[in-house]
């Protein structure tokens, strides 16, 4: 297995420096003990909002297909997690002549228990693995261009079930940065339903949530069972927002993950460069599968 690591992964140290704005974002998790509290999580039928996020991956994958056409395209899946997309993903899409598949991720235990849980499909296809923080300026810039060397001229990036990612607008400048013209994006989200914003953030109290967000706490020197945990729903920015108050000591933000509207998602999107070419809202489950492309830029505004 070719596994690279581009750029840095943030340490104890980096933490520190967040923490100091009273905040310890979820990428500080995942890695080692993580990966394996990410698994236990996936693997909860209680997990509605995975559950929610595949009805659209799995629904929209073939019109997806469609719109992309038959030329071989390299895929690029951010955060794989423990691979369970990839059934879906590999059952829709054959990969085709040099095409790479390529995992990306900030925790080598989510690319294991990828690789580990999905042996039969990842034992005769051309993969390509790397260990990178993507909300970090220009490391999935890089991973996107060293794809192409072996692998296809044309990627297809999903970045599915990751409204946390989304929440950083770092991470479309990052995106966008990483694109080419023959190149798409795929994105599917759970977005903001008015009348259903108590189920969206129970999901976060899920004791597999806290766990998994304990990590970041215990790295950063609180006991969790020290303090309370608190979910809200932010309006005003769309989004999912988690709290820990420990003891005698203000609140910290442990997580937000963003919900849009789909005014405001076609907002973004556009706002951000890319142009829409596949959309559906799935309504019973609240979710966007959405498919971009760069804006075209008239020759114009190129020179
Ligand atoms: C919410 S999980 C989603 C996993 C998968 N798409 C699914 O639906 O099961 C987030 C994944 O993204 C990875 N991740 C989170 N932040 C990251 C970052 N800044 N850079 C790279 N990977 C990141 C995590 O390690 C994890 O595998």
């Amino acid at each position: 297995m070719k596994l690279k690591r581009i750029g840095k992964i943030p340490s104890n140290e980096d933490l520190k420096k967040y923490l100091q704005q009273r905040s310890i974002p979820i990428k500080f998790c995942y890695p080692k003990e993580g990966g394996n509290k990410w698994h236990k999580l996936r693997s909860n039928n209680k997990y509605d909002l995975g559950a929610r996020e595949l009805t659209a991956f799995k629904g929209s994958l073939p019109d997806i297909k469609t719109v992309i056409g038959a030329q071989p395209v390299n895929l690029v899946h951010l955060g794989p997690g423990d691979g369970i997309e990839i059934p879906i993903l590999f059952e829709t899409f054959m990969l085709k002549g040099n095409a790479v598949y390529t995992g990306v991720d900030i925790s080598e235990q989510m690319i294991y228990n990828t690789v580990r849980l999905n042996n039969s499909y990842f034992s005769d296809i051309n993969q390509l693995w790397y260990i990178a923080d993507i909300e970090a300026e220009s490391n999935l810039e890089l991973i996107c261009k060293d794809v192409k060397k072996d692998g296809a001229g044309r990627n297809l990036i999903l970045l599915t079930n990751q409204g946390v990612l989304l929440s950083n607008p770092q991470t479309l400048e990052n995106l966008y940065d990483s694109m080419q013209d023959q190149d798409y994006l795929f994105i599917t989200i759970e977005g903001d339903d008015k009348d259903k914003r108590g189920e969206i953030c129970s999901t976060y109290d899920l004791p597999e949530v806290r766990s998994l967000i304990s990590v970041g706490l215990q790295r950063a020197g609180y006991k969790p069972d020290k303090g309370r945990f608190r979910t809200i729903f932010n309006k005003e920015k769309s989004r999912v927002e988690v709290y820990f108050k420990p003891a005698n000591e203000q609140e910290i933000s442990c997580l937000t993950s963003y919900k849009p509207k789909e005014d405001d998602f076609i907002r973004l999107l556009k706002g951000s460069g890319f142009e829409i070419q596949f959309m559906r809202f799935y309504e019973k489950v609240h979710t966007f599968a959405v498919l971009c492309k760069k804006e075209k830029q008239d020759v114009q505004s190129k020179l």
